[in-house]
């Protein structure tokens, strides 16, 4: 089937209680990691492309890439999303560029500018048959070469989001409950530490995602920076040459919470970034004579979608869905 928008997607993850996963894509190895676990899980999915993406690896070779795991998984509803799109101009680009979906991240400007950015995108993306998500509130981390230190993140203020959308027009809503961009989403001095010296994060707020979807009824939420950080990954990294020290992620039992909810996309970038570097650095330590890449991003390529499945069956809840 060609490239699908989110709409429908959407719908039935509201509907019957689970979230599609948007995972990143940046290369070849990390497109069929993803699309080959979504294809035997049957589950739907959002392949999409941030700002830094298009700049690494070029808009051209990332639309043919995706155009090749339709070609090579026929049945599986696919949706190609600009991340983070920073200013119209970047999303009309991707609207004209064949994508099926953009976000436009005006969520560090003021409220009114905000709308007045969005609305504008969100016409020009309707009359062209593209959904669009906005954000309001700001997350901590790093997103592309925006850095939002963990005292300058807000919260979403519910009491802004029916107005927001209204005046909008906007086809979901990305929201600020806690999550964090990156594989270092928390200081310490915001953790606890559990018995094995690991951090645990504050929780989610679960009070702001339930006051918006209450004034939002039956409207898409999306969240981001929702990375698990998974320890094994860690570990493996530092095994093996690396130095992430404390690097923390969200509670996958909170975001299967969240998925139950008005929480239709939840965003997915650094677990497969830290699968696959944690796979390279420890095929290397094995194998210090080995030298052909092919060797070391198949095992790369595996792991990225033992993680996909993983996520999807075990947090997303949208396995067996597409
Ligand atoms: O939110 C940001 C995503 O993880 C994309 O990261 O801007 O480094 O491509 P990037
Ligand atoms: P993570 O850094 O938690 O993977 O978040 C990714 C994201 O939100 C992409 O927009
Ligand atoms: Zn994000």
């Amino acid at each position: 089937m060609p490239l699908v928008t989110t709409t429908e997607m959407f719908k039935k993850a509201y509907n019957g209680g689970y979230a599609i996963g948007a995972f990143n894509v940046n290369n070849m190895e990390i497109v069929q990691g993803i699309t080959e676990a979504c294809a035997e899980e049957n589950a739907p999915v959002i392949l999409q492309v941030s700002k830094g993406a298009r700049a690494y690896a070029n808009h051209n070779y990332l639309v043919k890439l995706v155009e090749a795991a339709i070609l090579c998984n026929p049945d599986l509803p696919i949706a190609l999303h600009l991340d983070h799109g920073p200013d119209f101009e970047t999303c009309k680009s991707c609207i004209d560029g064949g994508f099926t979906s953009v976000m436009i991240d005006a969520s560090s400007r003021p409220f009114d500018e905000n709308v007045e950015i969005t609305k504008k995108v969100v016409e020009y993306a309707h009359a062209h048959g593209v959904v669009v998500e906005a954000e309001l509130g700001t997350l901590a981390g790093i997103e592309d070469e925006v850095k939002v230190a963990a005292g300058d993140a807000s919260y979403t203020h519910p009491e802004e989001v029916e107005e927001f959308v209204s005046r909008t027009g906007c086809d979901s809503l990305a929201i600020a409950i806690g999550t964090s961009h990156g594989a270092y989403k928390f200081t310490a001095a915001q953790c606890t530490r559990n018995e094995k010296g690991i951090l645990v994060p504050p929780p989610l707020r679960f009070d702001v995602l339930h006051e918006c979807e209450k004034r939002l009824p039956g409207f898409p939420i999306v969240l981001h920076g929702s990375s698990s950080v998974p320890q094994e990954y860690v570990k493996m990294i530092n095994d093996h040459g690396g130095k992430m020290p404390d690097a923390v992620g969200i509670p996958e039992e909170q975001l299967r919470e969240a998925a139950r909810s008005a929480v239709c996309k939840i965003n997915i970038d650094s677990d497969l970034r830290l699968a696959m570097t944690g796979t390279i650095r420890s095929f290397f330590d094995e194998h210090p004579d080995k030298f052909d890449p092919r060797e070391y991003l198949k095992p790369a390529r595996a792991n990225i979608k033992e993680l996909v499945r993983h996520k999807l069956v075990d947090v997303l809840g949208c396995a067996g869905k597409a």
